[in-house]
């Protein structure tokens, strides 16, 4: 496995896949076009380094909602694992307690929650919510998550309905009735996103009352994903959340919104301390992760670089990702002179 930078482990992970699982991991919604800005918005702002600072120790550990990590580069929530490895989740989440990354399970995994949670080696772990109407259904799951060790849940709101993909129409995963939404109501046959069942129908349509009364109904904190607005992060932080990220799914549901790099500054400093602040989408770099954090984010997120790891070498593909990850941003501290994430502040960078 290549990992010497991810492009070629990217190249390498296209050539292992299934045409119909690298599709949709690979694609964006409609024309694709966030999908690809996001990552050229990282690239757009520019990095103006100190120089002459003590940079010899650097330390990059912070805290997320109390719990100590040694990296603030998480492992985003992404569905149906089986498509890249045969144990799925469960090797996602070996690869990243190797790694000491936070993972975020996602709520279209298919291994159930004990069997994810029973592979944290002690490393924190949080739990993705797509918030279905049965409340009652939705409640027994976060009991269950409690019970197993999640230390927060993440729900999602950015993708009331499927967005619409050509490319994975084109080349569709075909369901098969021993794959399955293990965690989800009634244990349906897992489908993606992009199925032709799926097409218009309004799967989570959650509101800030059902924020309100998950931050009750829960001891978990809340993080809500996929804002992309102040006004809607200050709410969300109304309505009980303790953490906001920044995100726009990758650019997998609704196409031509603005990048997560153009909006993390502005959202970050309306929070400010009332909420933690995370953001995900096109972060490739070491120098993205240390643009993100000095324009006020507290931590990142990989969605697809992970998944190419798990497909080419399974959790040590995983690990060896975010291992990647977490050695150019501490290249890339030293380089800007700033030798802890307190010294990752906004004028580091020239927007
Ligand atoms: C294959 C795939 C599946 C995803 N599934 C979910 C999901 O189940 N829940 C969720 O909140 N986000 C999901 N996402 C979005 C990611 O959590 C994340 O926001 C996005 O991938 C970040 O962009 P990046 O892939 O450019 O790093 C998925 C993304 C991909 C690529």
């Amino acid at each position: 496995m290549d990992c010497k930078d991810l492009d070629a482990l990217e190249q390498e992970a296209k050539r292992v896949m299934r045409p119909e699982s690298w599709a949709f991991c690979d694609t964006g919604a409609d024309d694709e076009i966030t999908a690809a800005e996001n990552i050229q918005a990282w690239h757009k702002l520019k990095l103006r380094p100190r120089v002459l600072r003590d940079i010899v120790e650097v330390d990059a550990g912070t805290t997320l909602l109390g719990t100590r990590v040694r990296t603030p580069i998480m492992i985003a929530p992404t569905g149906r694992h089986h498509l890249f490895h045969k144990d799925a989740e469960r090797e996602t989440a070996r690869g990243a307690a190797a790694a000491g990354a936070l993972y975020v399970m996602s709520t279209s995994g298919t291994t159930t929650v004990e069997q994810v949670a029973a592979e944290s080696a002690g490393m924190p772990q949080w739990f993705q919510l797509y918030m279905q109407p049965d409340r009652d259904a939705t409640g027994a799951l976060l009991d269950r998550c409690e019970a197993a060790g999640f230390r927060a849940l993440v729900l999602t709101v950015d993708q009331p309905v499927p967005g619409w993909s050509p490319r994975a129409a084109r080349q569709p995963v075909l369901p098969s009735p021993d794959i399955r939404s293990v965690n989800m109501v009634g244990q349906p046959i897992a489908r993606t996103a992009y199925d032709a069942t799926r097409k218009g129908v309004v799967m989570f349509p959650t509101n800030f009352g059902d924020l309100e009364w998950l931050s009750k109904r829960t001891k978990m904190p809340v993080v809500v994903k996929g804002v992309l607005r102040a006004d809607d992060a200050l709410r969300c932080v109304d309505c009980g959340a303790k953490g906001v990220m920044v995100s726009n799914h990758g650019g997998r549901h609704l196409d031509t919104t603005v990048t997560t790099a153009e909006v993390i500054a502005e959202i970050a400093a309306s929070v400010g301390s009332a909420a933690e602040v995370y953001v995900d989408g096109g972060i490739r770099r070491g120098t993205d992760i240390v643009k993100a954090l000095a324009l006020g984010a507290r931590a990142v997120l990989v969605g697809r670089p992970p998944l190419w790891g798990l497909s080419v070498a399974g959790a040590s593909g995983v690990q060896a990702v975010m291992e990647h990850l977490h050695d150019e941003m501490l290249r890339a501290m030293r380089l800007c002179g700033a030798a802890s994430l307190a010294a990752l502040t906004p004028d580091l960078v020239k927007q």
